[in-house]
């Protein structure tokens, strides 16, 4: 059914149906959106899961009181309707003490001053029952190469992340942290810009079980690269702890479109492997579908609501061909045709080493490499024809 249900596991940002048009060239176009407005809605809708920065619900500078009202106010909503908070995020990025960052700001009062926002907000997300702390370096970065040691920044990330995972660690959290990769926007170079390198510096980090990545859709593909592939390399690795689903359209500004609305067919591919892991199986993804979009600034509140149901419907569409994709006979011959099985078999045998493959002449001196080469071929476009028929609905 492409009706969304709880089950589905659809979660929003508050900074995303709360997104109010404010752009660079200019101001709102939307009037702020009430949290109690947005639990309610997402729950009509059918998602089960709103996520925030601790300055999407209480501003920046909030006192005590204003932000316990916020709070309370959340958990109102949430009691009323069964919504839960599956992530929290904070935000490092808006307030100008923040222009040149926050763990990685070459002013060292701005670092110890980020880190103490972190905790608190570690805080809240282990009191709303959160499993999973973003953390998006949006101002972790530079834009003159001679302004920024990449290598101190570094080191300044990993001491202020290991901190953070001692201190959920003696405290008892039940919380991991995903970092969220992004190449540039807003600092001209952000720090670990795609999930490779994201995930290469969670092994150095002194509690790297505690950390995974949160990729974004737009993000990889700001950089050019294949999300799905991306996503089977963090599967792979055992780290894609939470998802940033939205749509782009090519290397250009991050658009976060809705789900679907950029790159239709990696979205296809990305949906089937949630889903369902690897062609013969694998580890497959049962966290939160989350949505990290940004409604169009030319649409009304009511155009907020229609995207945000455009998501989960683009998302349960895909499954759908996805499904039928991988019940199709015709495909199921393909892909033996492909030899795409094949690839999951060990190429040594059982307990063989370098000695056994050196005296293997089949292997090598009787190997014909013509007849591999020029006598057979893949049938790799049939299968994506038919890939995208079945995307397409054609078959
Ligand atoms: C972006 C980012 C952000 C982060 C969010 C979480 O689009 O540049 O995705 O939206 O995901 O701020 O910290
Ligand atoms: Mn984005
Ligand atoms: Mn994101
Ligand atoms: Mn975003």
């Amino acid at each position: 059914s492409v009706t969304p249900t709880r089950e589905d596991k659809f979660s929003f940002g508050l900074w995303t149906i709360g997104y109010t048009g404010a752009d660079p060239f200019g101001g709102p176009t939307r009037p702020d959106l009430d949290v109690v407005e947005a639990v309610e809605n997402l729950d009509r809708l059918g998602a089960y899961g709103l996520t925030f920065h601790d300055d999407d619900l209480f501003a920046f500078g909030s006192t005590d009181a204003e932000r316990q009202k916020q709070i309370d106010r959340l958990k109102g909503a949430l009691d009323a309707t069964g919504i839960v908070v599956p992530m929290v995020t904070t935000n490092l990025f808006s307030a100008p003490v923040f222009k040149d960052g926050g763990f990685t700001s070459n002013d060292r009062g701005v670092r110890r001053f980020a880190l103490r926002k972190v905790l608190r907000n570690i805080d809240l997300a282990a009191e709303l029952g959160a499993e999973t702390f973003v953390m998006w370096g949006g101002r972790e970065g530079a834009e003159y190469d001679s302004a920024k040691d990449v290598q101190a920044a570094l080191s300044r990330y990993k001491e202020g992340v290991d901190m953070l995972a001692q201190y959920v660690t003696d405290k008892g959290y039940g919380l991991r942290f995903a970092i969220e990769p992004k190449p540039n926007e807003p600092r001209g170079d952000i720090l670990l810009p795609t999930l490779g390198h994201a995930i290469a510096f969670i092994d150095t980090l002194e509690r790297p079980e505690l950390f995974g990545v949160n990729p974004e859709v737009g993000h990889e593909q700001m950089a050019g690269l294949n999300f799905t592939a991306g996503i089977a390399q963090a599967l792979y690795q055992g780290k894609l702890f939470h998802i940033d689903l939205n749509g782009q359209r090519g290397i250009k500004y991050d658009q976060d479109l809705v789900f679907g609305h950029g790159d239709l067919q990696n979205a296809f591919s990305l949906v089937d492997l949630l889903e369902h892991g690897a062609p013969q199986g694998g580890p497959a993804y049962d966290g939160p579908r989350h949505f990290d979009y940004k409604p169009s600034r030319t649409e009304t509140i009511e155009g907020v609501w229609e995207s945000a149901a455009a998501n989960m419907r683009m998302y349960l569409l895909l499954k759908e061909r996805a499904q039928a994709f991988r019940a199709d006979p015709e495909v199921q011959e393909a892909l033996v045709a492909s030899q795409v099985a094949e690839l999951s078999v060990p190429t040594l045998a059982e307990g063989e080493g370098y000695e056994a493959l050196l005296s293997d002449r089949a292997s090598y001196e009787d190997f014909d490499a013509a007849a591999h080469f020029g006598g057979h071929g893949y049938g790799f476009v049939r299968l994506q024809q038919l890939a995208l028929e079945h995307l397409m609905g054609a078959r």
